[in-house]
């Protein structure tokens, strides 16, 4: 071969493998270009914030593994070019392909045009989409959302008034056989879902709770540690509803070991004062302030989060279940991180937090 054929060869090769890798769209999360990302993570505001004019209830903030800080989104959450929208095509897409090498379920305790809760099943929202090289995991705080894969996308209108958090990350096809065990411990309420048999040895919950057969013993709590496409770390904690406690104080303030400060939702009757009873404190947060500088009370604010009260510590959780007495006996779980990004986004939100009473406080 001359020099040149042998650069022709080079040139032509590089090209089929860019084609190849372009072409083949790997499931993954997606950012609001539509491109692959390792992770993102969004907070849709609430309507009514402490400022004078109300909001739609539809904007939100966006920060992905490529930017460094909440952006507002220049995208309405009910439009298909967001992030959410654009992961969720790839799965309103197989549903219409009926592909048999792609698996996917989509859970939420309240399920779209259902207006029966099922207290049996976890209180936990999400979805997740993979074939046999990757795939994602949604995590997210929003009531009977998405629309079933017939319906195509959508925002619910009940969605629109408080705030909702949602966490999408991208994961090689292995990190999943953790993740169905995690599900395990969420017996998670299914609306819409498909796992065909070529996943059954690696996803054999998932597989029983689809076709809603006869389930295996399940721990009360199972702790994973779960790494993205990327490389980027995340502890996930899944409870069952036989670990009957605060998940916050009774575990993951303390496996953590870090005080916490919780915003999630305080509406119902029982909803638990800041608690620093164990060696770990945690604190309910009380007002929340954007980088745009408007404010909300976290009595308009549906979402489910927590971060370490120290720079020190770095922890910043995304899930399912409120510091309210009743959520003790309910399953869920919560994704963790010490990304430094994602840190700093939610901790520097947080403008004022319940303190304990002295004579509560054990040091
Ligand atoms: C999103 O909601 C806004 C405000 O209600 C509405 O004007 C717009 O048509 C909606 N867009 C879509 C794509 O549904
Ligand atoms: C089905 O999914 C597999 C795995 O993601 C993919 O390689 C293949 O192209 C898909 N087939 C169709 C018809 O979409
Ligand atoms: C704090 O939480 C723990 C674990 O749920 C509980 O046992 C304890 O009674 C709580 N303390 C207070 C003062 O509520
Ligand atoms: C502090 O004490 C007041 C009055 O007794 C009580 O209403 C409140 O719930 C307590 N707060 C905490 C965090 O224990």
């Amino acid at each position: 071969m001359t020099v040149r054929s042998m650069w022709c060869h080079f040139v032509l090769l590089l090209h089929l493998s860019t084609t190849i890798s372009l072409g083949a769209a790997e499931i993954s999360c997606r950012n609001e270009d539509g491109n692959p990302i390792d992770w993102f993570v969004l907070y849709k505001l609430p309507k009514f914030t402490e400022e004078e004019s109300a909001g739609l209830g539809l904007e939100y903030m966006y920060l992905d593994s490529l930017t460094h800080a909440w952006r507002l989104s220049k995208y309405l959450i009910n439009m298909t070019q967001g992030g959410l929208g654009q992961t969720l095509k790839q799965l309103y897409e197989t549903y219409e392909s009926k592909n048999n090498s792609v698996a996917y379920a989509i859970y939420n305790d309240e399920v779209p045009h259902s207006k029966a809760f099922n207290w049996k099943k976890g209180h936990t929202k999400g979805f997740l989409l993979l074939d046999k090289s990757q795939g994602f995991w949604v995590i997210h705080s929003v009531p009977l959302f998405p629309p079933f894969l017939e319906d195509g996308y959508g925002y619910p209108a009940t969605g629109k008034e408080y705030g909702q958090t949602a966490i999408c990350v991208t994961f090689k096809y292995d990190q999943f056989t953790e993740i169905d065990q995690q599900l395990l411990s969420y017996n998670p309420s299914i609306y819409n879902c498909f796992i065909p048999d070529i996943f059954q040895d690696h996803l054999p919950n998932l597989q029983k709770l689809c076709a809603r057969s006869r389930l295996p013993p399940v721990p009360p709590r199972h702790l994973s540690k779960l790494q993205s496409a990327h490389g980027e770390t995340f502890l996930h904690f899944a409870k069952s509803h036989l670990f009957v406690d605060d998940i916050y104080v009774a575990w993951v303030a303390q496996e953590l070991k870090t005080h916490l400060l919780v915003e999630s939702w305080q509406h119902s009757g029982h909803s638990l004062p800041s608690n620093c009873s164990l060696q770990y404190h945690v604190y309910n947060i009380h007002t929340i302030e954007t980088p745009l500088k408007s404010t909300f009370n976290s009595i308009n604010d549906h979402s489910k989060w927590c971060v370490s009260k120290s720079p020190e510590d770095q922890w910043t959780c995304i899930g399912d279940l409120n510091r309210a007495a009743e959520q003790a006996w309910r399953s869920g779980g919560f994704i963790c991180t010490q990304n430094q990004n994602i840190y700093k986004a939610f901790r520097n939100l947080v403008m004022r937090y319940e303190s304990c009473n002295d004579s509560s406080t054990l040091r």
